[in-house]
């Protein structure tokens, strides 16, 4: 037994690791338990897992990426002009192209410009930081390690006011419960100057969002796939990713796409810490859901988070918008 000073920073470091490692097995045996089986998204991205998902981004059936940075480019400006923030905090601090050019416009017009990236990953906040930081001298950037799927809590001081972001539609892996509690957490965050920049995929024909998550190269598959590499490298589990077809498809009655690990044939495997697991033939694991909105679903998820929508823009071709909404008090 160690303690006080005779702790390494390494143990420390590996308590870290042993602890993420109970709460993704205690995560995956509760929807690997569920009828029917679910695996959270957050896992697909290991280092493999996010480089397929920058691939996808460049898909020609993917639109999502394009159209968002369509809206970024064409209004940056003006959504920096509403507010003015000193301080922009990113949700999920992913795309950097992105971020970049809110970032740029930001410092447009005020001089000193503090970035908050929020992420899970503290090597991934660490690698923005050193690359942003390489470019942008000036910037700086004060990371935050947060699962804004379970806690949101940030410095207190931040300089206001203060644009939050959560690019991307990434709100869509939420549900109804999950995606209030989110803007609930973002909201009891907000002082009365500060914003919140939110992205979201629309609603549209099943053929334009099928063939997003259907892609003709199969690097979506590879992505869906991924997951099991994952598990079985983190948590010694044997899938065969081979073995399991992907899935996706648009259900019209909820406005979300299904995206689901599909096994070819019936198929036991092990999973240390959890046991067997026996797989039925043609059975489903639902990896992700990716719901869409239109303006009346934003209204309503805004409202109910006690958020008021004041501007909605959308790409060319109404395939995606990005919203900028205040706090009621
Ligand atoms: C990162 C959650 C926005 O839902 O479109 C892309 C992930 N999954 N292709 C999405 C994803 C399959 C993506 N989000």
């Amino acid at each position: 037994m160690t303690s006080g000073p005779l702790r390494s920073t390494g143990a420390w470091e590996l308590d870290a690791a042993e602890a993420r490692k109970r709460q993704m097995l205690a995560e995956v045996r509760a929807g690997l338990e569920r009828t029917p089986r679910e695996l959270p998204p957050k896992y697909f991205y290991d280092e493999r897992g996010s480089n397929l998902f920058e691939e996808i981004t460049r898909l020609p059936e993917y639109y999502l990426t394009r159209a968002e940075r369509e809206i970024l480019l064409a209004h940056a400006l003006e959504i920096v002009s509403i507010t003015a923030p000193r301080t922009l905090v990113e949700l999920g601090a992913g795309s950097a192209a992105k971020t970049r050019i809110l970032i740029g416009a930001m410092q447009s017009r005020v001089a000193n410009v503090t970035y908050v990236p929020v992420d899970v990953s503290e090597e991934f906040l660490q690698q923005t930081r050193d690359a942003l930081l390489r470019e942008n001298p000036t910037l700086d950037v004060e990371p935050v390690v947060a699962d804004i799927g379970a806690s949101l809590d940030l410095p207190a001081t931040l300089a206001e006011p203060a644009l939050f972001a959560f690019l991307g539609s990434t709100i869509g892996n939420f549900d109804w419960t999950g995606a209030v509690s989110l803007l609930r957490r973002v909201r009891a965050q907000m002082r009365p100057g500060d914003r919140f920049l939110l992205g979201t995929d629309l609603r549209k024909d099943r053929a334009t969002i099928e063939a997003a998550y259907n892609d003709s190269a199969g690097v979506t598959a590879e992505f869906n796939r991924n997951m099991l590499r994952v598990l079985n490298a983190e948590l010694g589990a044997n899938f065969d990713p081979e073995r399991f077809e992907h899935r996706a498809f648009y259900d019209e009655e909820h406005h979300r796409i299904e995206m689901h690990l599909h096994s070819i044939g019936a198929q036991t495997v092990e999973l240390p810490g959890i046991g067997s697991i026996a797989f039925d033939d043609g059975e489903n694991i639902c990896t992700e859901l990716s719901h869409k909105y239109d303006r009346e679903a934003v209204d309503t998820l805004a409202a109910t988070a006690r958020l008021r929508v004041t501007h909605w823009f959308t790409d060319s071709k109404s395939r995606f918008a990005l919203s900028v909404l205040e706090p009621l008090a």
